[in-house]
């Protein structure tokens, strides 16, 4: 073998090492990741939940403007777009037409976005985020509706109204309780994909600052050493800086609130996705390991509504904490090598195993047909204890979703 022969053999066996390297860490679906056994699990949950969806969609159909909020004390509860969830239902109805193409469902999808329409004109909180991206967002992606354009935008910027540039944040709530100056709760991070999805199709670069200085503020100021998360953050509208760490929905200021955790995991995942930064990555592997490795996180990965709570295990458990989480694993699967992969694979499918059962889900017809039981909303002051909740199935039709496709590649 001639020099130059034996130099070109070891470039492309460098080559080739790299790729191999590459292949491991981020593709995962030849090594059997996704077990065989979970796809039927997938694909009946799904179709249970089109038939009970269209159950909800019918029951408020007549009714003008309302959208489901929940079932309590055998009574059906519903709201009008103003409330944070509004945007939930009919994102779950398009994550049910995008795996069954059925029109009705297309049908109900359309109507119940349509109630949600005015949110684009709210600058009186921070909840845009969740009411138009969730709704008109997937009506958007899976339709390509020009109309909904507008909506969308014209919501960013109702949403970029609530910016203060002295504090590098979006205020979350314009009430003062506990002396807050300048209220953030760890939510928000949700909030910041409608903005994203603003600054990738308009010339405004406004739009991405304002999401990566809140994400970066967030985590300087939200999250403790642990990785764990305050719900409440409230900023001195002068220094800039947090004069306040507290709870809200949580057990106590230092206590880990499930869901807040979960919004967390959730957010920088997305933000990973959607900046390529890798410390937004970083953020979302370490809440993960948090979550996760929690003593006091249950065998089957659905957490109690507060990993603090003194009362575990005689306490709620919080479904709709275990859906975000578990929605987010399955993204953030994509994007960690393959030992971390098979850590999240074994959390993903426990959760969906125990969300896919008698335990977690509805018969048809019955909890007021939402397709999960046992969320929680607001423990501390009684509400929406052991309950359904819009944003449990919706983030748990995702999940099953980004799943499914996994197996379809
Ligand atoms: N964003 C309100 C909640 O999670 O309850």
């Amino acid at each position: 073998m001639t020099y130059k022969k034996y130099k070109m053999k070891k470039t492309t066996l460098y080559i080739l090492l790299i790729i191999a390297f590459f292949s491991c860490t981020k593709k995962h679906n030849s090594d059997n990741l996704y077990s065989d056994a979970l796809l039927p699990i997938i694909d009946s949950a799904l179709s249970f939940a089109e038939q009970q969806s269209l159950l909800m969609a019918k029951k408020y159909e007549t009714q003008d403007g309302r959208l489901p909020k929940t079932y309590q004390d055998g009574k059906d509860m519903s709201s009008d777009s103003r409330w944070w969830c509004s945007g939930f239902f009919p994102g779950s109805l398009w994550y049910i037409y995008e795996n069954s193409k059925n029109p009705e469902t297309l049908n109900y999808a359309q109507l119940y976005t349509d109630r949600v329409e005015r949110e684009k004109f709210t600058t009186d909180n921070h909840d845009v985020g969740f009411m138009l991206y969730c709704s008109f967002g997937n009506g958007l992606r899976l339709t390509g509706e020009e109309r909904y354009k507008e909506v969308l935008m014209t919501g960013a910027k109702s949403l970029g109204t609530r910016y203060n540039t002295n504090v590098g944040l979006i205020r979350s709530w314009d009430h003062n309780k506990e002396n807050w100056q300048y209220p953030v709760i760890i939510d928000n991070i949700m909030n910041l994909e409608l903005l994203l999805w603003a600054a990738k199709n308009s010339e405004d670069s406004t739009f991405k600052n304002i999401a990566i200085s809140h994400a970066d503020k967030t985590i300087e100021h939200h999250f403790r050493p642990d990785y764990s998360s305050y719900h409440v953050v409230s900023y001195d509208t002068i220094t800039g800086l947090p004069h306040l760490k507290q709870t809200h929905q949580g057990y106590s200021d230092e206590s880990a609130w499930s869901r807040g955790q979960a919004w967390g995991l959730y957010g920088y995942t997305y933000l990973y996705r959607e900046t390529g930064e890798e410390r937004y990555l970083e953020q979302a592997k370490n809440i993960a390991n948090f979550v996760i490795h929690h003593p006091n996180m249950p065998d089957d990965y659905i957490p109690y509504w507060d990993f603090n709570s003194p009362d575990i295990p005689n306490t709620p458990r919080d479904a709709s904490a275990a859906c975000i989480m578990l929605s987010a694993l399955s993204e953030l699967i994509d994007y960690v090598n393959a030992t971390q992969a098979k850590e999240y694979m074994n959390v993903i499918e426990k959760q969906i195993r125990t969300l896919a059962s008698e335990q977690y889900t509805a018969k048809l017809g019955e909890n007021g047909d939402f397709i999960l039981k046992h969320s929680t909303g607001g423990y501390p002051f009684k509400s929406e204890v052991d309950v359904p909740l819009t944003y449990a199935d919706y983030y748990y039709l995702e999940a099953l979703t980004r799943l499914k496709k996994k197996y379809e590649k």
